[in-house]
Order: structure tokens, then C-alpha cells, then sequence
């Protein structure tokens, strides 16, 4: 029986409703990806954070694919009997036929369904498909290569799914697949060459030639539409690879990447104009209290002090209460990244704090996982030297109290010279000369396996930034993801990104770029780029995003050098900020959040998807695109409590004094009003239908 289901987004808080009446009569949808319940970078964000909307749209119909990875299911995936009948018949019957496919639930917000299966299992029909691919596609995957061969197995294994689901249907089905990047984009491809009865959606997150040119020495944006594609994947050896990303490409139904810069970057190396662009949302919540996020923030930023105390045991000789901590995070690529260009400018922040006699001490961290061998002796020792003299303080807390007490008791003023023992002094002696050290404290917090070549530790040499006393810029290499179980630095990174006062991020190759978007809906101010996804999009729907604390780096106009410069003084700038200042802009930040929930950008998808039913089975659905003509000129205002000049706008309030900047009860609520009833305008947008959908992103607020 048809099952009518419609979506209706909500409003958020002036952003347009959107009602979008199609049916979805019986279609089910299985999103594939290799990152599904296993994180490798921001496409498992993607998924994980979207699941939610989808699942509500979906319902029983849904279903993520992706591979089993043990140690994943263990600890993410609660395994049970598949829920529709024809998806089990098809799932014993791969199982019956030498496969392993196991069923379950994603235990996430909207708790998806899941399929996976385990590619290993079935590597002994790698030859016999590799051959296959080779007579239909004639594309030959060298044996050497465990990512395309994973990616063999995975695309026949799931066209040999949604084949034998579609088989296992009692009536026609209609079935939706989206499969996202290179390595699921096989089972595309085989699922229109064997004609199965599915409509099919390919969303690339990145082309690989894109960065595999970036991590280059090449001039990528200006050169775009110039590039033997075929020549510059043979040599760099990824031709093999290249022809699945293309290929998948080619096939689609609906053709979508995740932002305007990848859609170009897209059209010239992949050779097809992406028909939708989707871009990436996150989950936000909303907390009650206005301030919360804030209140996370100081809780968040204590626990990053203490991990300091420890690091710099010895050589605590700055204020930490001055002290900013700012951060890079993400895959590492060291020049795509922009880690690079960060460094260079770290160093000359440096110089700038010591030559202006800064009181502020700046902490930079690079979260960028390497190959490592575990923590390094001495980051460990610090931070059980911290713990040490915690202990020590305690003991002598506890007995000094015990003191006290036993003096008041017996009605007296107790004699101070008296309060601490020998013995209490010699344990503190004995704590403070554990705090000596011989060295500087260290970069690096693990042992890295590749030292003497490490793009961040040989740069950190050139330019000479050793966490001496001297310096006013410290610096910190974390090359491994944070987790809450860490000896080190017990904290996730989503608290870790709370504590910290900026991130970051002056990519030069970045479809999207997660990491600054996440600090938005945190809170967090955010320096990006306009090469990156994110940056362009942000700039494309916010009036004065510098005055939100959302930094955009210009590295499209500018050369090195000169992007290197605008990034020291926007650092600089935001090292002279006054605490207040500080508070103001974090809740400033805050307020794009909505830009960024999937509530509102979900929609995108969504159209992907009906666009992509229509085009796979046009007797049963009809999709209309909406005007996109009209989709010009809409922008998130500069908030109303921002002086209109340009100039003055980065500093948020007039000067106060010292006492006054620094007073961290400082509430906005005024402000704050002020710019959220200018946010709150009625809107009038081109449709209430849907998006404008070619290409360009409709946008978002309209100035009244
Ligand atoms: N990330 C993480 N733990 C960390 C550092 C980063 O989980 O310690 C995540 C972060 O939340 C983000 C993703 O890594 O979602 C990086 O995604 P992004 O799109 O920025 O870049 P990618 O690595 O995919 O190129
Ligand atoms: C939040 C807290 C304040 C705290 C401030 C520190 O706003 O609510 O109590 O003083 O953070 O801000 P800072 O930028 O200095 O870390
Ligand atoms: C890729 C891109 C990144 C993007 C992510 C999710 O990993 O490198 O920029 O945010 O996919 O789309």
C-alpha cells in the first residue's frame, strides 16, 4: 500500500518555513558511504549528524550501508534481525552465498537502521570482479592499492544488495540510493549498468585529483579548466581511482557536491556540472539558557588550563587567566589544511606580542592525527608532576584544616606559625624540585614515528618556535583525535573546541570544512578561508561576518605572503580583544547557528532525492525546480548593535575601562535583543515550495 509521507521543515528563528508536499508513495532509501558508523573524517559528520532528518522523513524505510569494522559495532551498533521482510530475505540470501552482512541500529539521534557488511570476508571474489570491472569499464585496479581494492569489494557487494532486495520485493519497488565519494561510487555505476530498478544519487565530498594537486606545488585555482585530467591522475598514480570518482559521476541520476567551489572544481575535473548543491548542516541544540553556552565554555577552558599546568610544569611563567588558546584540527594535510600558512603566522604573532610587550600568552594546538607511537615520557611526566603537586596541596589543605578546626573548637584564634609542620614544608620542598626540568616543554605529546620528516615539526624548527619563556606564542602537536579517555587531555573534541577561544582553519583546498562550522553552532569564533566551502557560503549569507566572529581569510586574491599577513593581524587583533569583547562575540557567533542545522539545510538533500526519483521513475513521480532567478541578494544583517562602519565593527562595544572590559558578568541581553529582532524581520522568499535549485544557493534572509 502506498505510504504517503511529506516533510514540513520548521522555521527557525527567521529563517523561511518550507513545506514540501511530495509523495513518497513505497521508495526506500539506503544511503552508502564508507564512513557510516566509522569515522575517518567530516563525511561521517555528515552522515551522523543528517541521520536524524532523515530518519524522521523516512521512517522504516531507511537504511545506512557501510562497512563492518568490529571495533565500530562494538562500541556504536546494537545488532538485530532486519525489519523489513524483503530486506532480510535478501540479507540471508548474500549470507547463504559466502557474504557477511550484518543488520543493526546506529545507536545516534534518530537511531538509523544500518547494514553492514564485512568486505574482508568476501576478498576471495576480488579477482573475479576486478575482472568484471575491468570488461565492463575497463578500469584495472593494481593489486598494491588496499583503498581501491576495499572499494571494489564494497561497490559489488552493495549492487549486489540493492539487487537482490529489489529481486526480493514482492511488487516493482522503488528504490533511492545515495552514495557519497569515490570509494562507494562503484555500486552506482554497477546498479545502472545492470539496469536495477534504482535511482541513484552521487555526492562527492572532494574530487581526489583536486587534492591530490592542491597537496602539489600547483597553482589549482587559476588552472582549473586547464588540466589534462587523464595525465595528471596517471602521474600521481591515482588513474585507477580517478575512473571510479568519474565514473560514479557520470552515472548518476543527481550529480550534488558541497559547495559552489567544489561544484566548479567539479564540472572541470570530473567533466559534469553537479545538478544540486548540499551543502553540510550540523545537529544544534539549543540550550535553555541563553548563557549556557557560555557557562560550557569557562567549564571547558578550566580543564584546558589544568592540562597546561601540567604541560609547562616548570616554566609556568605567563598568566594564565591571559591566556588564549587557539587551535587547527582535522585530516593532516599539511598545505591543504593551511597549517602551513598558520605556523608562518604564529611566528610572527609571536614577534608581534614580544615587540608590543603583550601581557597575553598565546597556546596553539594542532589536533592533526600522524603516525605515532604512542605518548612521549616527558608530556606524560607533566602531567603526573601536576597531579603531584594537586596531591601535595591537598594533604597540606586537609591538615591545616584539621588544625583550625581543633582551635576554634576549643575557643581559640589559632597561631599561624604554627599551622604548617616541618614535615608539611619538607613535602612541598620535595614537590617544587620535582618541577625542575632540564628542557623546554615539549611540542609534541606523542612519539612520532615519522620525526626528522614531520611537515609541522620541520616547520616548527625553520621558524623557531620552541615554547621558550621568551616566547608569547606556545606551541602544542597533538597528532592524534582527541578522546575523553586520554591519560593526556581527557576531553572529547566537541569540549575541547568549547574550551578553546578560536579556531583556526586557513585551508587552501576545502570543499566544506567542518571544523569551523562546528565552532559556529558552539560558539566559538572561527578564522577560514574563501577556498573553503564553508568560508564562501558564509560569506554568500552574512552581511558583516567578521563582526559574528567568522574570520574569512582571503587565499583566492592573495598570494602566500600576503594571505600570511592577513591572517597575523587578524590574530593580532584578536589578541588585543578585552575579555568582554570576547563574550560579546562568542554570542554573537552563536546566533548563525541556525544558518548551520540541517533543519534548514536538509532541504537540499531533500531535493536531490525527489529530483532523482523523477528522473529513475517518471510514470510514478513528478519533480518541479523551482525559480532560482529571484534567489539573489538575501543576507544575514550585520548585527544591529554594530557601529556601520566597516572599520569599527570587528570591535564590538566602545572602550571601557580595564575593570569594566574584564567583567565576565557582563550580560548582552540588550544587544542581543536588539540584533534578534532585526534577525526576526518577516521574510519574503521567492517560493515556499523548495529551494531555487541550480546550481546557486538560494539565500538565506532577505534585508527588509
Ligand atoms: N574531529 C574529531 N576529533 C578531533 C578532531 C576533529 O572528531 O579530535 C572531526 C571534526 O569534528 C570534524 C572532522 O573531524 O567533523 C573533520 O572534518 P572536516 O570537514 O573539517 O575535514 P576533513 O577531515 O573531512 O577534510
Ligand atoms: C564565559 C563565562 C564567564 C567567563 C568567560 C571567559 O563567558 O560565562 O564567566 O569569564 O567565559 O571568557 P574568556 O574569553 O576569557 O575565556
Ligand atoms: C571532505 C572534505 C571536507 C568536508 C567533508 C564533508 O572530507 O575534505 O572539506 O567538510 O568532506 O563534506
Amino acid at each position: 500500500m502506498p505510504l504517503a509521507r511529506s516533510l514540513s521543515i520548521t522555521s527557525l528563528s527567521g529563517l523561511e518555513e518550507w513545506d514540501e508536499e511530495f509523495d513518497l508513495e513505497d521508495a526506500v532509501l539506503f544511503e552508502i558511504a564508507w564512513e557510516v558508523a566509522n569515522k575517518v573524517g567530516g563525511i561521517y559528520t555528515v552522515i551522523q549528524t543528517k541521520a536524524r532528518l532523515t530518519a524522521e522523513e523516512w521512517g522504516e524505510n531507511y537504511f545506512l550501508v557501510g562497512p563492518y569494522v568490529e571495533s565500530n559495532v562494538r562500541t556504536q551498533v546494537e545488532l538485530i534481525e532486519p525489519t523489513n521482510p524483503a530486506l532480510k530475505r535478501a540479507i540471508d540470501k548474500m549470507n547463504s552465498s559466502g557474504c557477511k552482512v550484518y543488520f543493526g541500529r546506529w545507536l545516534i539521534e534518530g537511531s538509523p537502521y544500518v547494514v553492514l557488511i564485512d568486505v574482508a570476508f568476501t576478498a576471495w571474489n576480488l579477482d573475479k570482479w576486478k575482472k568484471e570491472l575491468w570488461d565492463n569499464f575497463s578500469i584495472g585496479v593494481p593489486w598494491f592499492d588496499r583503498e581501491a581494492n576495499d572499494a571494489v569489494l564494497f561497490g559489488f557487494l552493495t549492487a549486489w544488495l540493492l539487487g537482490e532486495y529489489a529481486a526480493q520485493c514482492e511488487e516493482p519497488p522503488h528504490i533511492l540510493a545515495h552514495f557519497h565519494e569515490w570509494l562507494a561510487g562503484l555500486g552506482l555505476a554497477l546498479c545502472r549498468q545492470r539496469q536495477l530498478p534504482v535511482a541513484t544519487i552521487f555526492t562527492t565530498h572532494a574530487t581526489l585529483l583536486g587534492r591530490y594537486l592542491c597537496a602539489g606545488s600547483v597553482d589549482f585555482y587559476n588552472n582549473l579548466a586547464d588540466f589534462n585530467v587523464d595525465k595528471e591522475a596517471g602521474d600521481r598514480q591515482i588513474y585507477h581511482r580517478y575512473c571510479l570518482e568519474r565514473t560514479a559521476a557520470r552515472c548518476a541520476h543527481v550529480f550534488t557536491t558541497v559547495s559552489q567551489i567544489t561544484a566548479v572544481e567539479a564540472e572541470h575535473l570530473l567533466k559534469r556540472k553537479p545538478d544540486i548543491i548540499t551543502p553540510n548542516g550540523l545537529n544544534v541544540k539549543k540550550f535553555s539558557a541563553m548563557h549556557e553556552f557560555q557557562n560550557l565554555h569557562a567549564q571547558s577552558k578550566n580543564r584546558i588550563q589544568e592540562f597546561i599546568r601540567g604541560h609547562f610544569y616548570g616554566h609556568l611563567d605567563f598568566n594564565l587567566d591571559k591566556c588564549l588558546f587557539l587551535f587547527i584540527a582535522g585530516r593532516y594535510e599539511f598545505s591543504n589544511k593551511g597549517a602551513d600558512i598558520f605556523l608562518e603566522a604564529l611566528a610572527r604573532l609571536n614577534y608581534l606580542l614580544r615587540v608590543n610587550h603583550s601581557d597575553v600568552t598565546v597556546v596553539a594546538f594542532f589536533i592533526m592525527p600522524a603516525r605515532t607511537n604512542n605518548f612521549n615520557v616527558e608530556t606524560l611526566k607533566g602531567q603526573a608532576v601536576r597531579k603531584q603537586l594537586w596531591d601535595t596541596a591537598q594533604t597540606v589543605k586537609e591538615r591545616f584544616g584539621k588544625k583550625l578546626y581543633e582551635s576554634l573548637l576549643v575557643g581559640q584564634l589559632p597561631d599561624v606559625s604554627k599551622m604548617l609542620s616541618k614535615d608539611d614544608f619538607t613535602m612541598m620542598k620535595r614537590a617544587i624540585f620535582a618541577t625542575q626540568r632540564q628542557c623546554q616543554p615539549p611540542i609534541c605529546t606523542h612519539n612520532m614515528l615519522e620525526d626528522s620528516n614531520d611537515p609541522i615539526l620541520t616547520c616548527i624548527r625553520r621558524i623557531g618556535l620552541f615554547n621558550s619563556s621568551a616566547d608569547r606564542v606556545k606551541v602544542i602537536f597533538h597528532p592524534e583525535f582527541l578522546s575523553s579517555t586520554s591519560p593526556l587531555l581527557p576531553m572529547d573534541y566537541e569540549e575541547f573546541v568549547r574550551g578553546c577561544h578560536l579556531g583556526v582553519f586557513p585551508s587552501y583546498y576545502e570543499p566544506w570544512g567542518y571544523t569551523p562550522a562546528e565552532c559556529t553552532v558552539m560558539g566559538i569564533p572561527s578564522i577560514s578561508t574563501n577556498l573553503s566551502g564553508f568560508g564562501c557560503f558564509m560569506e554568500e549569507h552574512i552581511a558583516d561576518p567578521s563582526a559574528y566572529g567568522i574570520y574569512i581569510l582571503d587565499r583566492r586574491y592573495r598570494g602566500v605572503d600576503e594571505s600570511c599577513n592577513q591572517l597575523t593581524s587578524y590574530l593580532f587583533q584578536f589578541c588585543q580583544q578585552s575579555r568582554r569583547a570576547r563574550i560579546i562575540q562568542r554570542n554573537r557567533t552563536e546566533r548563525l547557528s541556525d544558518l548551520l542545522d540541517w533543519r534548514y539545510l536538509g532541504r537540499y538533500y531533500i531535493s536531490a532525492r525527489h529530483m532523482a526519483l523523477a528522473k529513475a521513475f517518471p510514470d510514478t513521480y513528478f519533480y518541479q525546480p523551482h525559480d532560482s532567478d529571484t534567489a539573489q541578494g538575501f543576507r544575514y544583517p550585520r548585527p544591529a548593535s554594530v557601529p556601520p562602519s566597516p572599520s569599527l565593527s570587528r570591535h564590538s562595544s566602545p572602550r571601557q575601562s580595564e575593570a569594566e572590559e574584564d567583567d565576565d558578568r557582563y550580560d548582552e541581553d540588550a544587544e542581543a535583543e536588539k540584533d534578534r529582532l532585526n534577525i526576526r524581520q518577516p521574510l519574503t522568499l521567492p517560493s515556499k515550495k523548495g529551494p531555487a535549485l541550480p546550481y546557486t544557493l538560494p539565500g538565506i534572509y532577505e534585508i527588509l
